[in-house]
């Protein structure tokens, strides 16, 4: 048990606008509230939403705003190495719909993980990890997708569960089994293919979700719709990259499909904003992989307007988004959306931990929950104003002090204040 912890002064805690929310809608954004004061742990949960003077652990918030851990509901870890030559190609005019073609883009990620080892992909993923828990990502999604053929799909959702084992945050595994079609295949007999693999993938014990990326250049909405079928069938939640480069008009039949998210929605048409936000299937935005794609933009206000179930995420992928800090990803989606911070907040905290169904452990500050807790060296208004900066100067994930930076140990006083089980 981690000694108990007090956060005390702090100029603004972040908290839901009633407890027990398994998401809030982002019409309601407004209501979330930014007081004054502080919170305490006990164990690994939050005991309190005040602070105690007798907690083992001190912690002066003094001009800082503390707020939940961040979830990363949609990353690409494990994969192996970085494709910065092809964003080059990418830059100077290449599409990215000729360099897949070509036999780059998610086909190279893939050769470069057949010809990684394992301890090579895991060193990688587990240093990416705590350069997220050091910019405040206390839990984050894996998903395979860079296998292309049933073993290494397997060996990839493998990877994902060995990665679990060896970083700090709580994560999730997606089999994302139909990401490109493979060689030797068409994309029909690449999804009979994957009908035989998904039992094996159950098999392993981590997948909770099953992912399928439609667009032009890999699957369509029929196999949207099978996969939908395969996941109900495996009681496992149905993710969808749609929308992206294109519009297949995939929304509707994700929402039939029960799909838990649908994911990208840079091409979302504008018919289909009032749909999903009636629905429970939450519309996660990725502004990092259309910054460095210049990709099109989602209709983010009016999705938020509308009351849809906002998300944001980084996409972190070799790719179309090589992007590992939340920070970053709210200050994108504040300036390209004209979100308020506290929605891009609620984006990456209480409805991300509801896309992976963590939203009743982790995502707010709530007595009872999981003490996933951030301490930030300003305001939160400052966090997209300060583009680029990392903002987090502690953080705590189930109420283990895991991150002090070193500019604000002396925050830190009291009986266990040797920061014994730091992550620098
Ligand atoms: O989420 N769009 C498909 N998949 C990834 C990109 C994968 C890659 O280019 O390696 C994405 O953007
Ligand atoms: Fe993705």
């Amino acid at each position: 048990m981690p000694p108990s912890v007090s956060i005390n002064g702090a100029a603004q805690v972040l908290t839901p606008p009633e407890p027990g929310l398994p998401y809030l809608r982002h019409d309601r954004a407004r209501e979330m509230g930014k007081e004054a004061g502080g919170l305490t742990i006990d164990g690994e949960t939050i005991a309190a939403l005040e602070p105690s003077s007798e907690a083992a652990l001190q912690i002066d918030a003094g001009g800082c705003a503390v707020i939940p851990g961040l979830v990363d509901c949609h990353t690409h870890l494990p994969f192996a190495g970085w494709r910065e030559r092809e964003y080059a190609q990418k830059v100077a005019g290449e599409s990215y719909e000729a360099i897949a073609r070509a036999g780059g883009g998610i086909r190279s990620s893939a050769r470069a993980l057949s010809e990684a080892t394992d301890e090579q992909v895991l060193a990688q993923a587990g240093e990416l990890a705590a350069e997220m828990l050091r910019h405040g990502t206390t839990t984050f999604e894996c998903k395979s997708g860079y296998g292309l053929s049933p073993d290494a799909e397997i060996r990839a959702l493998e990877l994902a569960r060995g990665l679990a084992d060896r970083v700090q945050q709580p994560t999730t595994s997606t089999a994302l089994l139909a990401h490109a079609v493979p060689e030797g295949y068409d994309a029909d007999g690449w999804m009979d293919e994957v009908a035989r693999l998904v039992p094996a993938a159950v098999q392993l014990g981590s997948v909770t979700a099953l992912d399928i990326y439609v667009e032009s250049v890999a699957f369509t909405n029929e196999h949207l719709r099978r996969m939908g079928e395969l996941a109900g069938r495996h009681g496992l939640d149905l993710r969808a990259h749609v929308e992206q480069f294109s519009s297949s008009g995939s929304v509707p039949v994700a929402i039939e499909a029960g799909a838990r998210s649908v994911d990208h929605l840079a091409c979302l048409p504008s018919e289909h904003v009032r749909p999903l936000a009636a629905s429970e299937t939450a519309a996660v935005l990725l502004p990092g992989a259309e910054f460095m794609g210049r990709e099109h933009l989602p209709p983010a206000r009016a999705l938020a307007d509308a009351g849809a179930i906002c998300v944001l995420a980084t996409d972190l992928n070799p790719g179309t988004s090589p992007v590992a800090s939340l920070p970053l990803i709210i200050a994108l989606a504040v300036r390209m959306y004209g979100w308020t911070p506290t929605e891009a907040l609620l984006a990456c905290t209480l409805n991300a931990a509801w896309v992976l169904r963590h939203s009743h452990r982790t995502g707010s500050l709530e007595p009872g929950k999981r003490a996933d807790v951030l301490v930030l060296d300003g305001p939160i208004e400052r966090v997209p104003y300060r583009f680029g900066h990392n903002p987090v100067v502690l953080v705590l994930s189930g109420g283990r002090l895991v991150y002090v930076r070193p500019d604000h140990a002396p925050r830190v006083t009291g009986e266990h204040a040797d920061h014994a089980e730091l992550v620098w």
